[in-house]
């Protein structure tokens, strides 16, 4: 049977390098042998990623890109198909369970310092992957054609509408008509299931050829390609990705698993906040709803937007809104050149930064909230203090870290 084994295997060589490719990411890619629970949201993503492509899949072959029909065509997925309901459960709650795994995987990055040197062009690519990512669910999320795909929708597409000179023309040119038709509804339908699920798998697959380019980045932060085994040149503190990190791996999807599960079965709409309840309304172009907020994973953005009530410079207070709300997401791509800490973990870093840090977390989860709710004075005053903080987080960084006072970093990783 193994001699069989060996004489396909050694076809399959001549032809196409699988051994090769096998033992170059797998059995002999060394990564540092102290990853925790941080490091498991990467395979996750990966995980959700391949969910939300089988789920769509089955999705499309039911749904109608039609505003005369879109509604009712998730409804008969709900109600007649089979397992129409698990289907389109699996989908939703995975847009969610994305945001959630995506942006702990950042957050992993930003308490280790993985963005810094050599790892800044991964961290780009991370955030193109970002960006396609919220491109995604906002496509998506049109798609029902509820109450609040349109009117969130609208919300959106009038941001291009206050960009000066240009705007109106653009807002037109996007939406193929000159308000949120069914002309919009199809391009956005084409966006959703092919442009962007092409680019983001590129994306990852560029994601993961750089990861494996630098080498991963660990909770120590130091760098284990710089300490070689004389003998063997193998990294001293690197263990085998695969059996070690694809077991280790293995055990994360299985705890992923029961949570994902527990959400589809027990609470899809989750309170709301997956499934917003308006969007169980058909979309009506002359009824605005009373409340419209983005779902969970926009609201700190939302309440950026929101954030500036006065005309300043001469530029209108809703343009400002929206450079906030742009410069608050592309701000992060700028983290590996505004770091200047001698060391990259948080191990090893000040009591500066670590404040600095769970003030950027504390707003990241306050501006969150306050984009849920209907816009009060005091409401508006505390997003404004919050979005203050978040920025500062950001531009006051090249001088705190600079300054904080941290300990040397060890020359083998701890485990
Ligand atoms: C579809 C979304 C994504 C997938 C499938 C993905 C996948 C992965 C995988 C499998 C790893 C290696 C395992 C790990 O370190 O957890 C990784 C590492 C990394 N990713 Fe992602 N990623 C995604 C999004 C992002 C985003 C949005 C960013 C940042 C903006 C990012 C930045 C990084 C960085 C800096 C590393 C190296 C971390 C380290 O070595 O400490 N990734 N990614």
């Amino acid at each position: 049977m193994s001699k069989e084994k060996n004489s396909i295997m050694s076809w399959i060589d001549k032809r196409f390098p699988l051994t090769a490719n096998w033992k170059a990411h797998l059995t002999e890619y060394y990564a540092p042998k102290n990853f925790n629970f941080w490091y498991y949201f990467g395979s996750l993503a990966f995980l959700v990623l391949v969910n939300q492509f089988i789920t769509g899949i089955f999705l499309t072959m039911n749904y109608k890109p039609d505003a005369g029909l879109a509604f009712s065509s998730v409804e008969y997925i709900m109600r007649d198909v089979d397992y129409g309901w698990l289907i389109r459960y699996m989908h939703s709650t995975g847009a969610s369970m994305f945001f959630v795994v995506v942006y702990l995987h950042m957050f992993r990055g930003m308490m280790y310092g993985s963005y810094r040197k050599p790892r800044e062009l991964l961290w780009l690519i991370g955030m193109g992957i970002f960006f396609v990512l919220m491109s995604l669910a906002f496509t998506g999320y049109i798609l029902p054609w509820g109450q609040m795909s349109y009117w969130g929708a609208q919300v959106i597409v009038s941001m291009f509408g206050a960009i000066p000179v240009i705007g109106d023309t653009l807002s037109h040119w996007l939406l193929g008509d000159f308000m949120l038709s069914d002309a919009a509804l199809n391009r956005f339908f084409a966006y959703h299931v092919v442009t962007l699920p092409i680019l983001l798998l590129v994306l990852v697959v560029v994601h993961i050829i750089a990861l494996h380019e630098v080498g991963s980045n660990n909770p120590d932060g130091i760098e284990i390609k710089a300490n070689r085994d004389p003998q063997t040149n193998i990294p001293v503190d690197g263990i085998p990705f695969h059996p070690y990190y694809t077991v280790k791996d293995i055990f994360g999807v299985i705890a992923f698993l029961i949570v994902f599960s527990g959400i589809i079965f027990f609470a899809p709409e989750f309170g709301g906040y997956f499934l917003e309840h308006n969007n169980f309304i058909p979309a009506n172009t002359l009824q605005t709803p009373d409340h419209i907020a983005p779902v969970w994973y926009f609201t700190p953005y939302y309440s950026m937007l929101r954030a500036v009530t006065i005309n300043f410079l001469g530029v209108d207070a809703k343009l400002w809104g929206v450079i906030l709300m742009a410069a608050s997401v592309i701000i992060f791509a700028f983290l590996p050149w505004l770091d200047r800490s001698p060391v990259k973990s948080i191990r090893y870093k000040g009591p500066i930064f670590k404040f600095a840090l769970a003030m950027f977390v504390l707003s990241f989860v306050v501006l969150g909230f306050l984009g849920m709710k209907s816009p009060t004075p005091l409401y508006t005053l505390l997003a404004q203090i919050f979005t203050f903080i978040y920025f500062a987080f950001f531009i006051l960084m090249p001088w705190y870290s600079k300054i904080d006072k941290t300990k040397p970093e060890p020359t083998r990783v701890k485990e």
